[in-house]
This record gives structure tokens, sequence and C-alpha cells, in this order.
């Protein structure tokens, strides 16, 4: 590159025009995937550390939709926040056809087939105990015996009529298994989005009230959950995931964790999706709420952080949000 005065890069920024005309990375709000939390409540439920978030009731689920349909969010990840008396050490309601999530599903496919529906295969909304997983008596989350469990869900989901299910349990082996038994079972088209690098991360606290699984936990999910100092071993996971027969692969946390995002996408042909987690999403409405940011300018932000990293798109709480200001 010539130096200074020959080069001179100001003179592409000059008018919006140039600015557009030389930009690297676009947003939409088909990058966008929205998170939506479910009460069996009847009335919307607000969740205190997630202001501007509420669960929903069943019967507002349709309105959901469309409103994604019409701002062309691609597709919702459904949260159930399981009734408290259902929960139980072997999270065995995750196994229920009539459970709320199935419901969730159903709902959302009688108001639209124009938006996808997503799952969350993990048992931490069923268990008692809060871990994604069963548990011995020494407290251990048990690997395999978890996973038969997992393939149970994944089918009672996709029977439900989910299209994308999303492992977020980091137990060793669930995909393959899931993979097989959507192919033995008769679907074979449902797609697979592999929660690969999930961090043991402190980010995931508003979450974890939003489902009813905060003051359950006993303990950490440290043994599953990958360590935060760790990005080689996201690329094992995540190389791992594909060769099982994930469709995709996520990384999450968001923001603290791009460098993994910009690895993956490196280096693998898969999409690439991010979680900009509840933590995050905390962290902004609460800096908002404090006069010290703009929701505006920062939120389109960060979302173009991660598809500058090279992620086909973001799942975000503040999906419904930045795709009204994008499609204005
Ligand atoms: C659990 C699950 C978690 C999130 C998605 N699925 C929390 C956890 O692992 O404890 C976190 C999402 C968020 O914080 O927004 N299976």
């Amino acid at each position: 590159m010539r130096a200074f005065p020959e080069t001179r890069l100001r003179r592409n920024r000059r008018t919006p025009w140039l600015r557009a005309m030389v930009r690297e990375t676009v947003l939409t709000p088909a990058n966008l995937l929205w998170p939506v939390f479910v009460t069996a409540g009847a009335e919307p439920e607000p969740i205190a550390t997630m202001p501007g978030v509420v669960r929903h009731p069943l019967a507002g689920l349709g309105a959901i939709a469309r409103e994604a349909a019409s701002l062309g969010i691609p597709a919702i990840a459904l949260f159930p926040n399981t009734p408290g008396e259902l929960r139980t050490d072997d999270g065995r309601e995750a196994l229920n056809p009539d459970n709320l999530v199935c419901r969730a599903i159903a709902e959302l496919k009688a108001a639209t087939d124009a938006v996808g529906v997503m799952t969350d295969v993990a048992l931490d909304p069923y268990t008692a105990h809060g871990h994604d997983g069963l548990v011995d008596a020494a407290g251990r989350v048990l690997n395999d015996a978890t996973v038969e469990v997992l393939v149970g869900q994944a089918l009672n989901q996709a029977r439900a009529g989910a299209d994308i299910l999303a492992p977020s349990d980091m137990m060793d082996g669930r995909i393959g298994a899931i993979r097989r038994a959507l192919e033995a079972e008769g679907f074979p088209e449902v797609h697979l989005m592999a929660y690969s690098a999930k961090y043991a991360s402190g980010f995931y606290g508003p979450f974890r009230d939003a489902v009813g699984a905060a003051g359950r936990l006993k303990g950490d999910k440290a043994t599953y959950q990958m360590d935060p100092a760790n990005a080689r071993e996201a690329l094992a996971e995540v190389a791992l995931d594909l060769a099982e027969g994930a469709d995709s692969v996520m990384v999450k946390p968001g923001l603290a964790y791009l460098d993994v995002v910009k690895a993956v996408a490196g280096r693998f042909d898969a999409p690439v999706f991010a979680y900009c987690v509840s933590g995050e999403y905390a962290m902004v409405e609460a800096a908002v709420a404090a006069g010290m940011l703009a929701r505006e300018a920062v939120v389109p932000e960060m979302l173009l952080a991660f598809r500058r990293a090279g992620a086909a798109g973001v799942l975000t709480y503040h999906a419904p949000f930045a795709a009204r200001l994008l499609g204005a």
C-alpha cells in the first residue's frame, strides 16, 4: 500500500453511498434467530433479570410467529419454563409428547410455516437438580445415560414438528446418537444445530431465571461445558459434531468468544451461529436503562460484529428490536 498522501483512507468514507459501496459486511433480519421463553401460565410473565423479555403463554405464540414472519426473522428458538411439580431427577417430562415445548411447537406451526421452529435438546428445564443431564449419587453428570434420554427428547420434539433441533447439553457423542435415531425413525430432514463450543459461563445467569433453573442448580456445569480458557478445544468439538452429522454449529456465549467464532468459521465450511446470551442482553439493557448507552447504536453494532467474525447468524433476544431497526 502507498503511504500518505497517495493513500487517504478517508476518501472511502466521504459519503453514505461511498461507505455503502465499500462495506464489507451486512446484517439483515435473516441473520437473526429469536429465542422465546414459554410459560404454562395464562399471562405473560416478566423476567426480572431480562427487562423487556417475558415468558409467553401458549396462546400468545401465534402472534409471535406472525411477528417474526413479518420482520423477516427466519426462526424462533423455544425455551420452556416447566412447572416445578413436573421437574424430576430423571427429567422424564422431556419425553412427554404433550409437554410445554411440544404444545408450543404446535402453536407456532399453526400460525405460519414461514418461520422455522428450533428447540433446545438438554434436560435442565426438566430436572429437579437443574443439570443438563442425569446425575449419579455422587453428583456426577452421567454422559452415556444422558445421551439415551436426549435421543428420546430429540425424537419427541421432531415428532411434534420441530424443524431444527439444537442440543445444548454438551454430552459427548450426542450429535451422532441423535442423527442415527432421526434417520431410523423417519426424520431425515430435521436440521441439527449443535451447540458445539458452549462454555461454562457466568453470562447465562438471567436465562436460568427465565427457565426456572437458577435456584435449583447444585454445583456448576464445568464438567460438561467448556473451560473459557480454551479455544483449540472448540475446534475439536466442532470437528466431532460435524463428523457426527451436525448441519450447523454454534459458539456460545457471543461477544467474549468472537475469537472462537472466527477460528471456527475460518476452519470449517458448515454455517456457524453464535448465541448472544441472556447476560449480554442484560448488560446492554441495564446500561440503556441507566442512560449510559443508546440501544439503537449498540445493538446493531454488536450484532454486526458477529457477522464480521464469520457467523451466519446470531441468536439474540434483541432480534425483534434489531429486525425492526434494520427494516426501517
Ligand atoms: C441450557 C441452556 C442454557 C442456555 C441455553 N440453553 C443455560 C445453561 O447452560 O445453563 C443459555 C442461554 C442464555 O443465557 O441466553 N441447556
